[in-house]
This record gives structure tokens, C-alpha cells and sequence, in this order.
């Protein structure tokens, strides 16, 4: 993935916004917009943003955490959000100039900036929604209809991860399940040793959705699983959907864009939906759908946004970009955000790749201090890794991991997801918890130190989780 400049009339310019405040009604006029200066060329080496100023930007950050959970609600540095403001007071002042003459092409600007950051091919193939949820929501109401008008035959398969993520999973339940469709969910191993366990068990899911006769109509992977986290080898599974002739091929990158490669024209699948406010720095809440102009119902056809408005029937993209009167502030950020992730080394393949190796180095160092393990090889962990707890706190439930979360929250002031791994028949004392460790560019080895060794008391004073249960 390239790191690119916005279009050279992007909505605020990142630097220009930070050396020149609006006039004292706070909004600047069309023509001061078109007067702004051209985006600055990507910094040189002395120019990157220093240490001190990422601190500054995260400065909103609670001082007493060991934030290490970047991977659930990401982060918005301090400028982005000061850019968001002055979007939200340009609306307010004269809401209507803005409706009519600014909310659409602003949009599409950002819809401009992701199609090229993501290598579409066509700009109607990007549409702006708020999160991965809606994007789901959007695809597989497409996938109900398909079996509502009989296009799809009752029984027809959707295939997906059984570590699809929990949202995800009951919009499959309330479109697809509802509808006579057959879902089939694809066990996967966890730990996992390698990426070949995954594809031969997808291929088992595979046949098993095409027995009798029945067609597998639509194949949902994620990109990134969430719980527990694990790089899926995609491209391998798109690539065996089209031979097997799945229908279409959705990929729930909620982890996707800012955390592992997303170059739409290398995975090829049909439908791809990343959020931006998780690893790309956005605002809560703005992600994009993509979809593949020539599938079926690709490029917005068939596709419609669940929240109808007045652009009901003129394509998905534009559908999206008018659900109501709401505050579309966190989408109009977006070019400022490449501005901001230009300001690191290597733009956001820099950020992404010494996020990777950061976490890894932090997973290694707490694997080594706790005596366990790794969830997963090191080249399918993205910026978050799972490490194995030490067996002798007993994890043994999920609301035991509930627990001892809440426990490292009060009592250490760590904000940490962990994974309850069900031990398997025959198994002897394995590691039943894992903590979803994530790097971020304003985490500090102290983050993961603090959870080293409040787990490290944890086991000198020979805490057990069922002593959480009274
Ligand atoms: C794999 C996956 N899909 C979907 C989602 C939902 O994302 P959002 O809450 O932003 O819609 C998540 C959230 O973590 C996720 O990890």
C-alpha cells in the first residue's frame, strides 16, 4: 500500500489548519477553501513527527492506563480531532450552504483518498459507512433478498470462520438464517501452528457446503480475527472460493486497513469493508465498503444502505453518504488523517510495520516472563498478538477472563482483552487464557512492563480466578 498525498484540493489542509485559525466567525469562505496552499510533499527525515509531539497528540489518553488494547476502539490524535471540530461548527453555522454545496463533494473526496490508498479500481466502488457492522449489514441484506426472491435456493450455503466476530455472526443469523439459507461455520485451531491448518479446514467447510447438490453462495472471512486474534492467509482463501465457484466472497477487515496490507486489486475479493477509526486514526466512527464493480450487485447494483433516505436507488455510495440528518464530521477527515500518518516514517506502511514488530518484540518478552506461549506464528500476527497466561491462575470460564479483566482494569489500571480457550478432550492442564496484546504508535515498553508484572503478583500471591467468584 503506497502512501499518498489527498487530492491537491483536499477538504483542510493538516498543516495549513495548524498554522492559521478560521477568521472570528469560524468559518472560512469558499474561496479562502480554494485559496488553501497545495498538501506538503511527505516530510523529510528531520521533519517527522518527534516523540513529544506523538505524546501531545495522545495526550487526551487517561495517564493512568497501560492502554495496550489499541485493537478494540483505536485512537484519534488530538489535531484530527480538533479538525473534526471545525467541520462540526461549519455545519452549525449554516447548515444549509454546508448540506448543499459542501457535504457531497467533501465525501467524495475521502472516498477519493481511500480508493487510492486501497488500490480500487473505480471510485463508485468505495462507499463511506460508519463501521464494519453496517458494512455487514449492507452485504448481507443483499444475501437475504437473493433467497427472498428466490435467486438463491433455500439451503444454499454461507460459509464463514467460526471466530467471525460476535456482531457479525447474528447479522448472518438475522439475514442469511431467517432468509432458508444454510450456515456453515469453519473451525479453526487455536493455538495455530500455520496458515495451511486454516485453508485445509475452510476447504472442508467448502465441500461440506456444496453436499447434495447445494451452492455456496456467499464465503465471509475475516481479514484480521478479532477473538482470538490471528491473520487469516486471505488471498489463499479468495483465491480457493473462485475455483470452487462460491458466489461472492465478503471480507471483514475491521482490523484491515493501518494494521495488515489492503490492496483490493491483490485480494480480489468482492466485497471488503475496513474501518479507519481502529488503526488509521479516524474519529469514531468512519469505515469504507468496498465492492467490486464487476460482481454481482458490485459497485452499489444491488447493494443498498439499511437506513433509507431520499438517495434510496442512486448507488450505494451515495446512498451512504446521506442516512439523515446526523453529524458526518469523522468521514470529512479523512484526507487530514493521510496527512497525519504521512508525517511518520513511511506513512502508514511505516506505522503498521513497526506496530508489527513492536508487538511481537512485547509478546516475546511477556512469553518469556510468564513461561507460555504464543497464539500464533509471528508472521500471522499483525499489530496484536495473543500471549498465553500462566496456567496456575486458573483460568477456566469465559466470565472467568471477564473477571480478571475487570481485575487488571481496578486493581493495575491495565486495559487488556483476554480469550477463554476451552481445553480439548484429553488435555492436561493447557493454557485456557490469552491476553490480545496491541501496539500503537503512542504505546511505551512501560505499557507492557505494567502488565508483565502485575500478572507476575498475580502469581506470587497465588491468585486464583475462582477466588473472583464470591
Ligand atoms: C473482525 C471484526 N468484525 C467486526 C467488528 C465490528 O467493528 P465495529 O464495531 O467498528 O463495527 C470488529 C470489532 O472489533 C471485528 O474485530
Amino acid at each position: 500500500m503506497a502512501s499518498l498525498s489527498p487530492p491537491e484540493e483536499a477538504a483542510v489542509s493538516y498543516h495549513h489548519r495548524h498554522s492559521k485559525r478560521y477568521p472570528s466567525n469560524g468559518v472560512e469562505s469558499v474561496s479562502d477553501f480554494a485559496k488553501r496552499p497545495k498538501i506538503s510533499p511527505p516530510p523529510k527525515q528531520s521533519s517527522f513527527i518527534s516523540p513529544s509531539e506523538i505524546e501531545s497528540e495522545f495526550s487526551h489518553h487517561d495517564p493512568d492506563f497501560a492502554r495496550v488494547n489499541n485493537g478494540s476502539f483505536g485512537c484519534c490524535p488530538s489535531s484530527i480531532l480538533a479538525l473534526q471540530r471545525d467541520w462540526q461548527l461549519r455545519f452549525l453555522r449554516q447548515p444549509d450552504r454546508f448540506y448543499f454545496d459542501e457535504l457531497k463533494p467533501k465525501i467524495s473526496e475521502s472516498r477519493a483518498v481511500i480508493k487510492r490508498l486501497i488500490n480500487a479500481e473505480h471510485d463508485d466502488e468505495v462507499s463511506i459507512v460508519d463501521n464494519a457492522t453496517t458494512a455487514a449489514a449492507i452485504v448481507l441484506q443483499q444475501t437475504a433478498w437473493a433467497f427472498r426472491e428466490g435467486r438463491f435456493e433455500k439451503g444454499d450455503a454461507v460459509v464463514m470462520l467460526h471466530y467471525a466476530y460476535g456482531s457479525v455472526k447474528k447479522s448472518v443469523e438475522a439475514y442469511v438464517t431467517r432468509s432458508g439459507g444454510q450456515v456453515i461455520e469453519v473451525q479453526l485451531p487455536f493455538p495455530v501452528i500455520s496458515a495451511d491448518e486454516i485453508v485445509t479446514r475452510f476447504r472442508n467447510g467448502l465441500a461440506s457446503g456444496k453436499t447434495n447438490g447445494r451452492r455456496v453462495r456467499l464465503a465471509l472471512i475475516d481479514h484480521v480475527t478479532s477473538m482470538p486474534s490471528v491473520v487469516i492467509p486471505i488471498k489463499e482463501l479468495v483465491k480457493i472460493c473462485r475455483e470452487e465457484g462460491v458466489d461472492q466472497v465478503f471480507v471483514d477487515a475491521a482490523h484491515g486497513i493501518g494494521c495488515v496490507d489492503v490492496d483490493m486489486k491483490d485480494i480480489g475479493a468482492d466485497f471488503y469493508t475496513s474501518n479507519l477509526h481502529k488503526w488509521f486514526f479516524a474519529p469514531p466512527s468512519v469505515a469504507f465498503l468496498y465492492c467490486k464493480k464487476s460482481s454481482n450487485g458490485g459497485g452499489g447494483g444491488d447493494l443498498h444502505h439499511p437506513v433509507v433516505s431520499n438517495e434510496y436507488g442512486n448507488g450505494l455510495a451515495v446512498e451512504s453518504s446521506w442516512v439523515g440528518t446526523r453529524d458526518y464530521s469523522a468521514q470529512l477527515v479523512v484526507p487530514s488523517i493521510l496527512e497525519f500518518v504521512n508525517r511518520f516514517e513511511g506513512g502508514i506502511d511505516g506505522i503498521k510495520k513497526r506496530n508489527h514488530e513492536r508487538v511481537v518484540e512485547m509478546g516475546q518478552m511477556l512469553v518469556k516472563s510468564w513461561g507460555t506461549q504464543l497464539g500464533c506464528p509471528v508472521e500471522m500476527c499483525a499489530s496484536m498478538v495473543m500471549v498465553g497466561l500462566p496456567v496456575c491462575l486458573g483460568v477456566g470460564s469465559d466470565s472467568d477472563v471477564m473477571k480478571l479483566r475487570t481485575l487488571l482494569r481496578e486493581r493495575f489500571s491495565i486495559e487488556i482483552p483476554i480469550y477463554f480457550r476451552p481445553p480439548e478432550e484429553g488435555e492436561i492442564d493447557p493454557i485456557a487464557g490469552y491476553v490480545r496484546i496491541s501496539f500503537q504508535v503512542y504505546n511505551k515498553v512501560e505499557d507492557y512492563h505494567r502488565l508483565r508484572d502485575a500478572v507476575n503478583q498475580l502469581v506470587r500471591e497465588g491468585f486464583k480466578c475462582m477466588s473472583l467468584d464470591s
